[in-house]
C-alpha cells in the first residue's frame, strides 16, 4: 500500500503552530481507548470489516472485500478443490458463489467481472443477490456473537447531498442481517467513527473524512455530539471511473495506477495526472460542501480551541493526499480555525475500530 503517514499543522492567527510535516511510519492497530464486550463493522462499497478484541485485549480486525462471483458451472462439481485452496464459498438457491477477495482472484483468471452488492455507499438497487452474498460475507467477518444481544455497532453513510438514496432501508437491511447473527445491532455514522477512534485524546472533537470507495463521508463533532454530518456520492469508483474514460483505458488500469506508487504532488505521466485532476476536483468539492453546510446548520456549538481533521479510508492512501487536502481547506477558508490535517494512523480500519469503540464506551 502506498500512502505514508502525514500531518499538515496550520498556523494559527498568533504564529503559534508553525507549517510543518512529519512522516511516521505506518503504525498498526493498537488499541486507543478501553474497549470491553462488543463488535464493530464496517459496512463498505469495497471492503466489510470486523473488528472484536480478543483474549488479550488486542483489536483484532478482518477484512473481506464485498464482492461475489458465481463459480462457471463446470466448476460448481468440484467442491473439493474450493475447500482445500480455502476459497470460501456457498450455495444458495442451487448455484454456487465465491465471496470476498477470492472471488476477485477468480474473477481475474476467468476473465470476468467480480459482483458488487453496493454502490456509492448504499445496497445497490440493481443487485438481486446483494443481500444474501453480504450476509454470507458479515457472518464470516463478525461470527457468533460472545453472548446472545452482544452489541454490534455498524456504520451507515449519511445522506449523500448530491444522489438520493433510501438510508432507512439500507440501515434496516444491515441492522436485520446482524440481528439475524443474533447480536444486538446498533447503526452509528461512518465519519463519526473516525471521529470516536482518532480524536480520543482531543475530547471527541474535530473533523473526521472517511473517504472511500463509493462515497466521501464528513461530520463535524463537538465532545462527541455531531454538529454536521454528510456525504457525497463520489469516492474512489467516481475517480476510476473519470480517468478511465479520458484515458481511454480500461477501469480496473485505473485503479492500478491510483493504488499504485502515484504522488498527487508530484505526478509522472499523463494517466497520473488525471488522477491528480480528478483527486483535487473531488476534494475541493467536498470542502465547499462542507464550508456551505457548516455556515446553514443551526445550533452549531462554540469551538473554542483549533480543531483536528482526520482523513480515513482507503481513498485517503494516495501519497500526497494529506498535503492536497490541506491546500483545498486553505482556499475554501472554512470558518473554523483549522489545527492541522492528518492521515489515521491505518486508514483502512479506521471506521471499523471507532465502531468498535463507540461500542465499548456505550458499555460501559
Ligand atoms: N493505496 C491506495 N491509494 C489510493 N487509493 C486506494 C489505495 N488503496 C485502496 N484505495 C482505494 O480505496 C477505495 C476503498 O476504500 P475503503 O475500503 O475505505 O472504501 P469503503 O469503505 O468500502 O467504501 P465507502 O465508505 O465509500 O462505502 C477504493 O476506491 C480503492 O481503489
Ligand atoms: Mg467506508
Amino acid at each position: 500500500m502506498s500512502g505514508e503517514s502525514s500531518t499538515i499543522r496550520f498556523k494559527q492567527a498568533d504564529g503559534s503552530v508553525q507549517a510543518q510535516q512529519a512522516d511516521a511510519p505506518a503504525a498498526k492497530t493498537q488499541p486507543k481507548s478501553e474497549v470491553a464486550l462488543g463488535k464493530g463493522l464496517d459496512v463498505g462499497t469495497a471492503n466489510l470489516l470486523s473488528a472484536a478484541q480478543d483474549e488479550s485485549g488486542e483489536i483484532v480486525v478482518k477484512r473481506e472485500r464485498n464482492a461475489f462471483l458465481e463459480i462457471p458451472a463446470e466448476f460448481a462439481s468440484n467442491k473439493d478443490m474450493l475447500t482445500r485452496l480455502n476459497v470460501p464459498y456457498v450455495t444458495f438457491q442451487n448455484r454456487m458463489y465465491v465471496l470476498g477477495d477470492a472471488s476477485f482472484n477468480l474473477a481475474n483468471m476467468f476473465g470476468k467481472e467480480v459482483r458488487r452488492p453496493m454502490q456509492d455507499g448504499f445496497l445497490s438497487a440493481n443487485e438481486q443477490d446483494a443481500i444474501p452474498m453480504m450476509r454470507f460475507i458479515i457472518e464470516r467477518l463478525l461470527g457468533q456473537p460472545a453472548q446472545p444481544g452482544e452489541p454490534c455497532y455498524f456504520c451507515i453513510p449519511a445522506p449523500s447531498i448530491d444522489k438520493e438514496n433510501d438510508t432507512v432501508y439500507h440501515e434496516g437491511i444491515v441492522s436485520g442481517v446482524v440481528k439475524k447473527l443474533g447480536y444486538t445491532p446498533r447503526a452509528m455514522n461512518e465519519a463519526h467513527a473516525v471521529i470516536y477512534s482518532e480524536l480520543a485524546d482531543h475530547d471527541f472533537t474535530g473533523i473526521g473524512v472517511s473517504c472511500g470507495g463509493g462515497m466521501f463521508n464528513v461530520c463535524v463533532a463537538y465532545k462527541t455530539i455531531p454538529a454536521v454530518k454528510f456525504s457525497v456520492a463520489r469516492g474512489g469508483d467516481w475517480i476510476d471511473g473519470h480517468v478511465a474514460k479520458v484515458m481511454g483505458i480500461p477501469r480496473t488500469r485505473a485503479t492500478a495506477i491510483k493504488e499504485g506508487d502515484v504522488n498527487l504532488t508530484s505526478p509522472r505521466t499523463r494517466e497520473e495526472e488525471a488522477v491528480v485532476l480528478y483527486y483535487r476536483n473531488l476534494i475541493s468539492y467536498v470542502l465547499q460542501n462542507l464550508k456551505q453546510r457548516f455556515q446553514l446548520a443551526r445550533d452549531v456549538p462554540q469551538f473554542e480551541d483549533p480543531v483536528e481533521v482526520v482523513v480515513a479510508g482507503g481513498t485517503s492512501l494516495v501519497g500526497g493526499f494529506v498535503e492536497v487536502f490541506a491546500e483545498e481547506l486553505e482556499k475554501v477558508e472554512f470558518p473554523l480555525k483549522i489545527a492541522g490535517v492528518r492521515r489515521a494512523e491505518d486508514a483502512m480500519t479506521s471506521v471499523v475500530r471507532g465502531c468498535l469503540i463507540a461500542a465499548a464506551l456505550a458499555d460501559n
